[in-house]
Parts: structure tokens; C-alpha cells; sequence
């Protein structure tokens, strides 16, 4: 069992929130309440695992479950069901396993439908490398801080004549600007203590170069982080030549979605790789990164160590460091005594013999 040694990891693992549109809650003690959005395919398997290593921590978490499936709503609008729109609404807090999204045509994604409900305007994912997990880095610590929700990303395009199609790239200072102030508070929340925007004003110069100055505005009222922009192209090379230099990412959208998973490469996949979401009104959600996994869904086969991460940053978030440390802990030492892993971490365990081994780790740190 891997003790106090693990606990440096786990407290640079995943950082509390500040939102500069609503200061989060802090925890005054009691049960609290969050939603649960088990999901699709695995999310039901893994999101058990969750609650029952959440049990086994005594988490004073009490889960609200709802179903997220995109419905159509008056006028033919899609929209995600009331029921889980009122509880995210009231609760704040949310953790969010995967959503599939139906091929059929014109049905939209789930996870953008939750997007723009919620003005999810923020997605950090730290990337840490697990102790024990063999993957192609060492010692990487890295958080990916990417614009949710312009840019790229803003759904309009249209034909302008037969064969010539256009897809507008939306950035405004609004977004920018809120994106590069969440970014400054979250490093100095975490403390992380250098900032690299990653661009291509260059070629942008207008969309990017706006981005780019809005983060050199805030990065002036932030002198303790030190701050370095750099072109996309030249951050992928240096990030697989010297990862040392890189401390927390901010860009835009789609820059962001492409950096975000090469990150999560350098510690070993999607699989134990989480995300949360920050949005307007002080809501936050927390999920996995992978997605519903069809081909092990049902087969007790699934890894829940992302959503775990997930639901270890969300309790960060709540400023429930204790139990987050406890859950991180008993996590990080059972992956690192390798006896019982699943098939995606090189072992043969179940998910609920993975499940088991976490429960009992976390009652012997008590
Ligand atoms: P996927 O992430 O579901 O699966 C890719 C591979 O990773 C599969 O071999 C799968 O078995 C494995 N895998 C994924 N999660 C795992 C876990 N927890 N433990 C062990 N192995 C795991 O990606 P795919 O197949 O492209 O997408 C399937 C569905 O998921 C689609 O409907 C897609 O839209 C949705 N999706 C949802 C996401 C989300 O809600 N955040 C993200 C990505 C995809």
C-alpha cells in the first residue's frame, strides 16, 4: 500500500476552480448534494464504481441521478431533458460519465447540447503522469485550458457556391477574455506558475490576435505567472521534445481539443484521463474524457479511473480536499501495486475487482 508517498501527487493533481463569473461554493460541512449523469454504455458501470468508492471514503456526497439523452423540445428544438437541466441548475455541481451520440442524422451532440445549455465556457484537463502506469512520459504535469465554446467550434458554415463550402471562425473579446482570466485564478489557485498561450496569429492575425491580446492584457494584472505565447505548430514540437517548459496551455478551441488529447498521450490515454467544465452561474461538470466504449459496455470490463479523477477534481472543487486526497490516494496505490488492473491498464481484473481493491484502500487510510 502506497501511504503518504502518493500524497504530493495527489494534491498537485487537480485544482479547485475559481470561476471570474461566480466565486465557487466552499465546503461548510454537511451532506452535499450533486448531480449524476451516469450515461451511456459504460457510464452506468463506471458511475457505480464512483458511488461505491464514495461510500467507502464516507464522502458526504449525496448523488442526484439524472438521465441526459438529447430530447426534442416545443417548435422541434433539441434540448437536454428539464429533470437534468433543473438539477445541474440548483446543484451547481455535476459529474458526467460518457454520452453517446446517435449517428442518425441531424441529431445532435449531446455533449455540445450541455455545452451550450450551460455556457460551458472552460475545459481544463490536467494531464499527471500515475505512478506505476507505464506510459510514454515521466513525470508529467501539465493542465490544458481550452475556449469551450467559439472559435473553430461555432457551427457556422455554409456553401457559397456549389463546391466551396465556409466555416467562420468566431472569437470575440468577451470569450477571450474570460477564458484567459479563468486560466491566470486557476494557475494561481493551483499553484502553477507559468502560463503559455499557444496560437497562430501569425496567420490569424485578427481572430488569434484578439485572443492572444486579451491574454496579454490579463496577463499584465497576473505578474506571479509568468507568461509565454508561443505557435501552436512550435508547442506540439516542443511539448513532445521538452515538456519541462510547459506548466498550464490556454488557447482557443479547436487547438485546445487537438493539444487536450495529445497531452493525455503522454500519460497513458483517454482511459485515465479526466476534464471539467466551467460555465456561467457557478456550474461546473466534471466527466470523463473517453467515450461510451459499446464494444466493453455490460462486461464488467470498463476502467473507472477517469471518472474517479473526475469526481476526485469535482470534490476538490467542493473544497473536500480530504476526501479527494483519500480517493486519489487509495487509486494511485492500487494501480501502482498493479494486482488488480483492468485489461486497458495490462491486468485482468474486473472493473468491480478494480472497484473492490480502491474500497478497500481507501477504509485502510481511515
Ligand atoms: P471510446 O472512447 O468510447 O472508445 C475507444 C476505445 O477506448 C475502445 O476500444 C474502448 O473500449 C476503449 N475505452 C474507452 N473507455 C474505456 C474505459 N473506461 N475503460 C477501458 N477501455 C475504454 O470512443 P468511440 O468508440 O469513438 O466512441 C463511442 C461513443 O462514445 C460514440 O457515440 C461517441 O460519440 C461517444 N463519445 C462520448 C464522449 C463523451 O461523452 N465525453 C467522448 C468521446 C466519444
Amino acid at each position: 500500500m502506497a501511504g503518504p508517498a502518493c500524497i504530493p501527487k495527489v494534491s498537485r493533481l487537480l485544482g479547485a476552480f475559481s470561476n471570474p463569473k461566480q466565486v465557487t461554493r466552499g465546503f461548510a460541512g454537511g451532506v452535499q448534494t450533486m448531480t449524476l449523469i451516469p450515461g451511456d454504455g459504460t457510464g452506468p458501470e463506471i458511475s457505480a464504481s464512483v458511488m461505491k468508492i464514495f461510500d467507502a471514503a464516507k464522502a458526504p456526497v449525496q448523488w442526484e441521478e439524472r438521465n441526459m439523452s438529447a430530447i426534442k423540445g416545443p417548435g422541434g428544438k433539441w434540448m437536454i431533458p428539464p429533470e437534468a437541466k433543473e438539477s445541474m441548475d440548483k446543484n451547481k455541481t455535476g459529474l458526467k460519465g460518457p454520452l453517446k451520440t446517435p449517428i442518425a442524422a441531424g441529431h445532435p451532440s449531446v455533449n455540445l447540447l450541455l455545452r451550450k445549455t450551460f455556457d460551458l465556457y472552460a475545459n481544463v484537463r490536467p494531464c499527471v503522469s500515475i505512478e506505476g502506469y507505464k506510459s510514454p512520459y515521466t513525470d508529467v504535469n501539465i493542465v490544458t485550458i481550452r475556449e469551450n465554446t467559439e472559435g473553430e467550434y461555432s457551427g457556422i458554415e455554409h456553401v457559397i457556391v456549389d463546391g466551396v463550402v465556409q466555416s467562420i471562425k468566431l472569437i470575440t473579446e468577451e470569450a477571450s477574455n474570460c477564458i484567459a482570466e479563468f486560466a491566470f485564478k486557476y494557475a494561481r489557485n493551483n499553484h502553477h506558475s507559468n502560463m503559455t498561450a499557444a496560437h497562430k496569429a501569425s496567420i490569424m492575425r485578427m481572430s488569434d490576435g484578439l485572443f492572444l491580446q486579451k491574454c496579454r492584457e490579463v496577463a499584465e494584472n497576473c505578474k506571479d505567472t509568468k507568461f509565454n505565447e508561443m505557435y501552436l505548430d512550435t508547442v506540439c514540437l516542443n511539448v513532445v521534445q521538452d515538456l519541462s517548459q510547459f506548466d498550464v496551455l490556454v488557447m482557443p478551441n479547436l487547438y485546445g481539443d487537438i493539444l487536450s488529447d495529445l497531452c493525455a498521450g503522454l500519460i497513458g490515454g483517454l482511459g485515465v484521463t479526466l476534464s471539467g467544465n466551467v460555465g456561467a452561474n457557478g456550474i461546473a461538470i466534471f466527466e470523463s474524457v473517453h467515450g461510451t466504449a459499446p464494444d466493453i459496455a455490460g462486461k464488467d470490463m470498463a476502467n473507472p479511473t477517469a471518472l474517479l479523477m473526475g469526481a476526485v477534481m469535482m470534490l476538490r472543487h467542493m473544497r473536500m480536499h480530504d476526501y479527494a486526497a483519500k480517493i486519489a490516494t487509495a487509486c494511485f496505490a492500487t494501480i501502482k501495486d498493479g494486482k488488480s488492473l483492468t485489461k486497458d491498464l495490462g491486468g485482468n481484473a474486473k472493473c468491480s475487482d478494480f472497484t473492490d481493491e480502491i474500497c478497500c484502500q481507501v477504509k485502510d487510510l481511515d
